[in-house]
């Protein structure tokens, strides 16, 4: 079966790419490297061992779509392409909207002349808002989201929801992610956040090599066990093996919602000190203001995707911690080096 990656250069998408080759399928990708590295897919073939067809453009760029989808015989598309950080899309709405919602829209036009029916969507966490109710399941209230990036996952859930109700041959899962952390144990491919991090774990590993000074804790006066945000982080490569259950049931018309977590919320300071254990040092940290939007503790019921889809976490706090120092080290300076 042959699978059309959007974004699939990128931190989650080349983990995806390298479980789905594990697994069998071939892969086409389509990635406009705005936030990433063909190296990553150089490096996925060197681990797999297998080829991936690659085109560099945009998803909106609709003559190149068509290209792709003529080219192959496309059975099914997982979708990561699009723009992912909060802070960015409070100053750029327009260009957030314009790549996410736009984007799926070109692709959903594509997919719908060529009779591909078949969508595994990256949703969030971030579309349960503030949380009704802890854990998270997928019965959950969505929206209320505050911040456009959270919006626009949001409305493509919907989006996405409405084709289903237009045309029931389309399968569409909405994968609900919850925090990814870590890389590949191979310490090939990994996170490579362009500038300063604003996700938690690439800013620790950071202060780790040296090249950041302190970590910032954002607030140590939430209603949690030592005060600071807690959060389900699971390990990347789990949550592209969750994508391969997915695909798997992608043969059976219907909407379906899955939270990708591991229900298991770790704190701040507890994601600093398994850090500290991982990498051998002690590491630096100074309690800072609260981060203006967070919530005190966001982590799932993955129970759904256990019984319907067989897939379940596997992977702990410390070979999230050990990974991701090990892609680090290797690569301090990402695919850049
Ligand atoms: P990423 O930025 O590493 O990957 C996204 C990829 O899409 C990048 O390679 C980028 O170059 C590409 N891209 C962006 N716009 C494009 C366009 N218009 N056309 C073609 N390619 C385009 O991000 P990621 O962490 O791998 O996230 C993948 C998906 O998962 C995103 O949709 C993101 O919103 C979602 N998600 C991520 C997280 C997280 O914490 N990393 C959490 C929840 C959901
Ligand atoms: N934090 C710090 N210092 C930092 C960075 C983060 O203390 O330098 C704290 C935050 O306050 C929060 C926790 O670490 O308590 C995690 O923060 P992240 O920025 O790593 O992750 P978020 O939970 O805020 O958001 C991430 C993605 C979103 C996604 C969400 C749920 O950035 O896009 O997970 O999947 F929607």
């Amino acid at each position: 079966m042959k699978i059309l990656i959007t974004g699939g250069a990128g931190y989650i998408g080349s983990h995806t790419c390298v479980e789905l080759l594990n697994s069998g399928y071939e892969v086409v990708v389509v990635d406009n490297l705005m936030n990433s590295s063909s190296k990553s897919l150089e490096r996925v073939q060197k681990i797999t061992n297998k080829k991936i067809d690659f085109y560099e453009g945009d998803i909106r760029d609709e003559a190149l779509l068509e290209r792709i989808f003529q080219c192959h015989k496309i059975e099914a598309v997982i979708h990561f392409a699009g723009l992912k950080a909060v802070g960015e899309s409070c100053a750029k709405p327009i260009e957030y909207y314009d790549n996410n919602l736009y984007g799926t829209l070109v692709l959903l036009n594509v997919m719908r002349r060529h009779g591909v029916k078949k969508l595994v969507f990256s949703s969030s966490a971030t579309v349960y808002g503030s949380p009704e109710r802890l854990p998270l399941d997928e019965y959950c209230k969505v929206g209320g989201t505050t911040n456009p990036y959270g919006t626009s996952k949001y409305f493509q859930e919907i989006m996405l929801k409405d084709v289903y109700k237009s045309d029931d041959e389309w399968t569409i899962i909405l994968l609900r992610y919850f925090n990814p952390v870590g890389a590949h144990e191979s310490g090939l491919i990994g996170e490579d956040p362009q500038g300063i991090p604003n996700n938690l774990t690439p800013y620790i590993a950071k202060v780790a090599t040296g090249e950041l000074k302190e970590i910032g804790v954002f607030g140590n006066d939430y209603d949690t066990e030592d005060g600071t945000g807690v959060r389900d982080y699971i390990h990347v490569v789990d949550l592209a093996k969750g994508h391969v259950a997915a695909i798997a049931k992608v043969n059976k018309p219907g909407v379906y919602t899955y939270n990708l977590g591991t229900g298991i919320g770790y704190s701040v300071l507890d994601m600093i000190h398994a850090f500290e254990k991982a990498c051998g040092k002690n590491l630096p940290f100074a309690i800072k203001p609260r981060r203006d939007g967070d919530i005190a503790a966001c982590y799932a019921d993955a129970s759904k995707a256990y019984k319907e889809l067989g897939w379940k976490a596997e992977l702990g706090i410390e070979e999230m911690c050990s990974s991701l120092w090990k892609w680090q080290s290797q690569n301090p300076r990402g695919y850049k080096d």
